[in-house]
């Protein structure tokens, strides 16, 4: 089925939650630049910064998501949450925050929800007795037993992410801890937008550079039906879309949708000036005018959903 990594030998020992204790903590995790806090990790190309300005775009990330997408998940797994049970799990990948487990995880008590991500932005203090968060690094494996999640979700993490790492290791990894029957669901943007200006075209052909360098495919949201199916492991794939009109023209959620933009490319500051060999005061200007240049024009941005039920194991 592809990678396994060493998180799936059968000597693990799993807890109730399907996880497995990690042994070694990460080293030299993180490094500073400019004020924010970066990943620092030798496999990954992850570019945005995990900090507390980072979790608050993801909080409002999250607000964005469910009122574009009418609710917090559209896998058809709602009654299998609803009935719980001790085995019952739910799994999401890269979670920031967890501002998506925190609030699942108060609709559905009798479930068990894990959210694994290597930056620990996530909170630590009054967790719900039914939520479990593990610092782990993806690229190393997932330390979470063979078929043991009922639904494994996974939202805005693939700009971040070498299209070969995550084809080849991160959707394996991700299909080999479901259970027969269960959901996969991702939520995924596009890293440029439509009908920009005259600047915003300028720098998004710079970041689209920048994306390509750390082996980033940009538009790989609009391919993953066709990556689901590809695996041979999906029995239904469903694949849904919105268009954002960015800015003023969008109204509150285009103003909220563009602000998320925007201090996404203020957190790449650092890293895309470097890479452009600009100064990142010439950076800011460009941002700047990408704001001004999206609140006046027609700019639009397509985010794409993508969720696929595993086969059971006879089909
Ligand atoms: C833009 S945030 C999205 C957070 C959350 N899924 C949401 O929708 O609000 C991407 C997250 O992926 C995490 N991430 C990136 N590379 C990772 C890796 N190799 N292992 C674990 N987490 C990773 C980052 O730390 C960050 O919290």
């Amino acid at each position: 089925m592809g990678v396994c990594m060493g998180a799936c030998s059968s000597n693990h020992k799993y807890d109730s939650y399907g996880v497995r204790r990690l042994q070694s903590r990460l080293r030299f995790r993180y490094q500073i630049l400019d004020g924010r806090r970066y990943q620092n990790l030798d496999n990954s190309v992850y570019w945005l910064p995990v900090d507390d300005i980072e979790a608050e775009r993801s909080l409002n990330n999250h607000l964005f998501h469910k009122r574009i997408w009418n609710g917090n998940f559209h896998a058809p797994i709602t009654e299998r949450l609803r009935a719980g049970g001790r085995d019952v799990r739910v799994l999401d990948i890269g979670c920031g925050p967890g501002a998506w487990i925190l609030e699942m995880a108060k609709f559905f008590p009798n479930v068990k929800f894990i959210g694994i991500d290597v930056s620990t932005t996530f909170s630590t203090e009054n967790i719900p007795p039914n939520v479990r968060f593990i610092e782990c690094n993806i690229l190393d494996g997932l330390p979470i037993a063979d078929a043991s999640m009922d639904f494994v979700f996974q939202r805005f993490i693939t700009h971040g992410l070498n299209e070969i790492q995550f084809k080849e290791q991160i959707i394996p990894e991700m299909i080999r801890v479901m259970k027969p029957g269960g959901w996969i669901e991702f939520t995924e943007g596009d890293c440029y937008q439509s009908k920009d200006g005259i600047v915003t075209k300028r720098l998004a052909a710079g970041i689209r550079k920048f994306l390509k360098f750390r082996g980033i495919n940009g538009l790989i949201a609009r391919e993953l039906p066709g990556i689901c199916r590809k695996t041979g492991q999906f029995g239904q794939v469903f694949y849904d879309s919105r268009t954002i009109r960015l800015g003023l023209q969008g109204g509150e959620i285009g103003e909220i949708a563009l602000r998320i933009i925007y201090e996404g490319m203020k957190g790449g500051r650092i890293p895309i000036a470097a890479y452009l060999n600009i100064m990142p005061e010439h950076y800011d200007a460009l941002t700047e005018t990408m704001l001004i240049e999206a609140e006046k024009g027609e700019t639009t941005w397509d985010i794409h959903k993508c969720y696929a039920q595993k086969k059971l194991d006879d089909a």
